[in-house]
């Protein structure tokens, strides 16, 4: 795969998670394998310029965290210009865009003539950081204000011309923020609105073969997982296994996923300090904790762990208590196993109530 003079060994991205896709979750999930690039949180490109510790903090890197593209957020064209030439020199191997939602909201404002200034206001930021950085320059956005205002297309292309060498979208409009259905017809206008740079979908993939009919339905050249690559940071390796054999392995032993939870608790204290490495990790475990079957326990506990010792602790109270469910082969009864999670666009039309993936607290206006 192939981004401008970017050479991938995978179609398959990690999307940016502000508050989780920090260097320790990278590494997680480049350890595990099957990514071809991760991308950081959203950085303010302002707050970059000013040197700021928490804007370089999102930026920390290390050689085993790559290839890495910086994701930047801002509206002054010399700020992002300027922001992306640190995170170029920072060892960022591309540089992202936040659109957030790719227009104003037209429908206030009457669309036309005013998406279009907006376009061109856009392009001109976008050329201005092309031109200053070797690295490239990609852009992710939602398809447009809601179904009546899918601009998607027409921004990716002036983009395209602008200089940009992917489009990443999330098949969802403004208006619908996490809820309903990923558009598969959506991504395919982006793909098809744009003469030769990859399209990248994103939304809701928590499976292999939900990436694979993403793949399949709207041609585009790769894929983007956020949520369900923390739901399973094994996502990408099997995803990868079945794009190139057709084989779907199978998931994770659980014992595997307690020996990743632990790798992570590791690498969020080696990278945060042991506080507030341990304070991050409360929201983090509960998703590990999604596929281990029964887990209020666990869920209720590791929401007071303020060291690794405590969280020693609440693990093996866990596992204790996590027998009882059991079979006398030491494996999960298979009636106290998780619902499978699926996509939205892998839904049967009179399926029972569906099993959604779970949105994370945060300002999605500009996701
Ligand atoms: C908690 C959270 C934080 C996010 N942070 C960002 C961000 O920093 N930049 C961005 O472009 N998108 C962000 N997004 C959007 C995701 O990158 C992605 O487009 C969206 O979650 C849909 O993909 P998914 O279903 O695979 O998660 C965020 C989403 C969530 C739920």
């Amino acid at each position: 795969m192939k981004i401008g003079s970017l050479t991938l060994k995978s179609n398959l991205f990690l999307s940016p998670l502000a508050g989780y896709t920090n260097l320790p979750f990278r590494l997680v999930v480049r350890e595990i394998g099957g990514v071809g690039l991760c991308t950081t949180d959203l950085v303010n490109a302002r707050s970059l310029l000013e040197k700021r510790a928490k804007a370089f903090k999102l930026i920390e890197t290390r050689s085993a965290d790559s290839p890495l593209a910086v994701q930047l957020f801002g509206s002054v064209p010399e700020e992002m210009r300027d922001a992306a030439l640190v995170a170029e020199a920072h060892g960022a191997v591309s540089v992202d865009i936040n659109m957030g939602c790719p227009v104003k909201k037209v429908v206030k404002i009457g669309g036309g003539s005013a998406m279009m200034t907006e376009l061109d206001k856009t392009a001109t930021l976008v050329r201005g950081m092309v031109n200053a950085v070797k690295i490239p320059v990609t852009a992710k956005m939602r398809l447009g204000w809601d179904d009546q205002n899918i601009t998607a297309p027409d921004l990716a292309r002036a983009l395209e011309d602008a200089g940009v060498a992917a489009i990443f979208v999330h098949g969802r409009t403004r208006e619908q923020g996490f809820g309903g259905m990923v558009n598969l017809a959506g991504i395919r206008r982006v793909v098809e609105a744009v003469k030769t740079i990859p399209v990248i979908g994103n939304g809701d993939i928590v499976t292999p073969q939900s990436a694979k009919k993403m793949f399949d339905e709207t041609g585009c050249a790769g894929v983007s997982i956020g949520r369900g690559a923390f739901y399973d940071p094994w996502i990408f390796k099997r995803t990868l296994h079945l794009l190139q054999t057709g084989e779907l392995l199978p998931e994770e032993s659980f014992s595997e996923r307690v020996r990743v939870l632990c790798r992570h608790l590791d690498l969020m204290i080696e990278v945060f300090g042991e506080e507030l490495g341990c304070r991050m990790f409360r929201k983090i475990a509960p998703w590990y904790a999604k596929r281990f079957g029964p887990c209020h326990e666990f869920n209720k506990a590791v929401v007071h762990v303020a060291t690794k010792a405590q969280f020693e602790v609440v693990l093996e109270n866990y596992l204790r208590w996590r027998q009882q469910f059991l079979d006398p082969s030491g494996e999960l009864n298979v009636r106290f196993q998780p619902a499978p999670m699926v996509a939205s666009f892998m839904r049967e039309p009179d399926a029972a109530a569906p099993t959604h993936i779970a949105v994370p607290k945060g300002p999605v206006e500009v996701w």
